[in-house]
């Protein structure tokens, strides 16, 4: 009887719960002002959220959905479908919350550059148990203070040392390659390009490289690889950012995560540790250091007399190896791989590093180099364009938000596409071409000045954007002047996995280049 009546009181409880949840959403002050992509409260985006396919399996399935890639369209595929059909601007609700979706130009650029929305989405959550309060999702006071701390760390003339790590473990990328490069079948690229983007990261980031590309089966690049593919799942699920519900409904990736965070913690304190030791008996030497390592910026840092501690270092160094690699490897294949769909644009870039570097393929990359390749800049920045490894980017308001005369709450999350910004037909003439010249001269003076921003906009902008562009360029110098990129293998299906990844690889063939 009680536990009967116990029962009825929980159904009771739930029931009403789920009602005022219900009456939250229907008399939210944005019904009727933007386009809500489900009419009905609580299932309906729920309902829509299925066919947001994660590739993993799940043990247990809130939104089922057959498991085949062709059936189910992509996040950006699925924007994309919105877009048509509301508008550059709508949005959905997932137990009462409001998500405003938005690709229109003048909000975004409102949102990105004001001094007051500098917090981050809800759905960032999930990274939390692996970057702590990094740069990434830090917020306020703290976000400003570290933001000032690591700005200088970026410095050209620390990124100027940076080459050499970039130019060496590209020829190590180049020398794996050989025993592939028959020009007979494809290649994935995707994973090469990954370790090598590893071992840049750490080596620049911590000042000792991974060895990713001489020892694939390292516990931490396993680590780094099922840690990516965990989180990209948890912030497809809403429930799943809940560390309760992750654990009860998704076991196998909750132990998955623990145990990758726990190998890249460990990692990270016995680097940080040893850098330390070295930069005391250092201070003792007069002999200066050899290369200076973003870590080395945060162990001299001081904040009101105190230096920082080693969680908040590990952090930082965390969230550079987050977001230093992934979206590399990300930027690197798919400018590879449209080269290798574009014989005449590869073509150009081959002639103009035939060019500048002539015949002698032991010439290694310098900074000086970059300001006389200016088609391969061009080629950078439209492969980022149409494949942004960041394809979108989300806030959750501190502060109202004016738009159009009315506003968006404080506290409600705003998603910006920046896919669909970079492919938006009134910002970029033909927007689906792979075009470089549109970034040359003239062409690119009619692009306006915030319309392209794969790195995001304003103050909380990618910290890492010129190191990114280094590595990039010099990837894509030492693979071009090596082969020749042939357009085989499966075409891309991009997905997007946080960063931009694709389903079916990223094929191409190789060919070594005669000279
Ligand atoms: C092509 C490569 C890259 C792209 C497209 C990219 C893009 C972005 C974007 C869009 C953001 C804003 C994220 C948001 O608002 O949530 C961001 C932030 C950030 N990026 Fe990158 N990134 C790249 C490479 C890098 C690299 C190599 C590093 C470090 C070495 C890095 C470090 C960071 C950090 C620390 C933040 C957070 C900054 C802050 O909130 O103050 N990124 N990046
Ligand atoms: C090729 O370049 C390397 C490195 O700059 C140099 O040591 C070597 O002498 C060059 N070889 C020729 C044939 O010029």
């Amino acid at each position: 009887m009680l536990v009967a009546l116990l029962a009825a009181f929980l159904v009771a409880r739930l029931v009403a719960w789920l009602i005022g949840l219900a009456l939250k959403e229907l008399r939210h002050p944005l019904r009727g002002v933007v386009p809500c992509v489900s009419r009905f409260p609580l299932v309906g985006c729920a309902w829509q959220m299925r066919s947001f396919q994660p590739d993993s399996k799940l043990w247990f399935q809130f939104f089922k959905t057959p498991n085949s890639f062709q059936l189910s369209p992509d996040l950006h595929e699925k924007f994309a479908e919105y877009v048509r059909r509301f508008g550059s601007s709508f949005m959905g609700f997932v137990l009462g919350h409001v998500i405003v979706v938005t690709a229109e130009p003048r909000h975004v650029d409102a949102l990105l550059h004001s001094q007051q929305q500098l917090r981050k989405g809800t759905m960032y959550l999930a990274l939390r148990g692996w970057l702590g309060n990094g740069l990434l999702l830090s917020r306020g006071e703290e976000w400003h203070t570290m933001r000032k701390i690591i700005t200088p760390a970026f410095h050209f003339s620390i990124l100027e040392q940076f080459i050499e790590v970039f130019d060496r473990q590209s020829s190590r990328l180049v020398d794996r390659l050989e025993p592939l490069s028959h020009g007979s079948s494809a290649v994935n690229i995707y994973p090469y390009v990954g370790l090598a983007a590893l071992d840049i990261i750490t080596e620049t980031a911590m000042g000792v490289s991974v060895g990713a590309q001489g020892d694939v089966d390292s516990e931490v690049v396993h680590a780094v690889k099922d840690l990516t593919n965990v989180l990209a799942t948890r912030f497809m699920r809403p429930h799943l950012l809940f560390p309760q519900l992750f654990r009860l409904c998704w076991p196998s990736g909750f132990r998955k995560q623990q145990a990758g965070v726990n190998c890249l913690h460990q990692f990270t304190n016995g680097i940080i540790e040893q850098r330390r030791l070295l930069l005391a008996r250092q201070a003792h030497q007069v002999e200066p250091e050899k290369r200076h390592a973003l870590l080395d910026t945060l162990l001299r840092a001081t904040v009101d007399g105190q230096t920082l501690t080693d969680k908040q270092i590990r952090d930082e160094v965390n969230t550079f190896i987050f977001e230093g690699h992934d979206t590399t490897t990300s930027a690197v294949s798919f400018c590879l791989y449209l080269l290798s769909r574009h014989e005449a644009v590869q073509k150009r870039l081959f002639e103009e590093l035939n060019e500048h570097y002539g015949q002698n393929l032991s010439r290694g990359v310098v900074y000086l180099d970059f300001a006389e390749l200016p088609y391969l800049n061009c080629v950078v920045k439209e492969s980022l364009r149409l494949y942004p490894p960041i394809p979108a980017v989300a806030r959750c308001l501190e502060k109202d938000l004016a738009v159009d005369g009315g506003y968006v709450p404080a506290g409600t999350n705003v998603v910006v596409l920046l896919w669909q910004l970079l492919r938006d037909e009134t910002l970029f003439a033909n927007p689906l071409l792979f075009h470089p010249e549109r970034h040359l001269g003239a062409e690119a003076s009619r692009l306006g000045p915030y319309s392209y921003i794969p790195f995001s906009a304003g103050p909380r902008n990618c910290i890492g954007q010129k190191f990114a562009l280094l590595e990039m360029k010099t990837m894509v110098i030492k693979m071009v002047r090596h082969y020749q990129l042939l357009p085989m293998g499966v075409d891309a299906q991009p997905s997007i996995k946080i960063v931009l990844r694709s389903k079916t690889g990223v094929n191409f063939g190789l060919r070594p280049r005669s000279y």
